[in-house]
């Protein structure tokens, strides 16, 4: 090995090392079940399925942090990815938001799984984390299913 390689290769390891001391919060807060968007009346058993093995890590309290979660720089991308994510949406947080809400995210989950932005590039991660076609139209139908209960409960009144 030349002598600038080796330099190189020791200020890596030295930047690694140093980089593991940046320790990012990686809390779950304690749910209440019943607040869940899975304890939500109407909640299909799919679609609770679908929101656990493919958001639950971004948009839940319940976030499954495996081994390479703990290494930076990776670790500081991933805690990053859940305050924002559970930011945007938290499904076990469900009961938190207004119904106009609940309606406008379910929405925007059936726009954002079906472009592929959700889960995105956390899918070659986390394989078992990608959507099938099935899973997209489990997403999309819990969101047309919120706005007819609401077009429903206007012509009743
Ligand atoms: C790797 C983390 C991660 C995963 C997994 C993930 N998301 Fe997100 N999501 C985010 C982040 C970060 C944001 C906020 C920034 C943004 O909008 O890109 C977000 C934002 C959102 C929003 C609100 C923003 C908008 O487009 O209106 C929705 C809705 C959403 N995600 C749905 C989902 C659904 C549904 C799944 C599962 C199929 C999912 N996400 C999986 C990280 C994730």
């Amino acid at each position: 090995m030349s002598r600038r390689l080796k330099q190189a290769a020791v200020v890596f390891v030295v930047v690694f090392a140093a980089a593991q001391l940046v320790r990012p919060e990686r809390a779950n807060p304690a749910t209440d079940v019943s607040r869940t968007i899975q304890a939500q009346a109407g909640t299909s058993t799919l679609l609770a399925a679908v929101l656990d093995r493919s958001c639950r890590d971004c948009h839940s309290n319940n976030t499954v942090w495996p081994w390479y979660t703990q290494v930076a720089p990776l670790s500081w991308l991933m805690a990053r990815g859940v305050v924002e994510g559970r930011k945007a949406v938290n499904f076990s947080e469900w009961a938190g938001y207004p119904p106009a809400t609940q309606r406008t995210l379910l929405s925007a989950s059936c726009d954002d799984a079906s472009s592929g932005k959700m889960p995105g590039p956390y899918a070659l991660v986390r394989p078992e984390t990608k959507l099938s076609l099935q899973d997209i139209e489990t997403i999309c139908a819990a969101a047309r299913q919120a706005d007819a209960d609401v077009a429903d409960g206007r012509r009743h009144r």
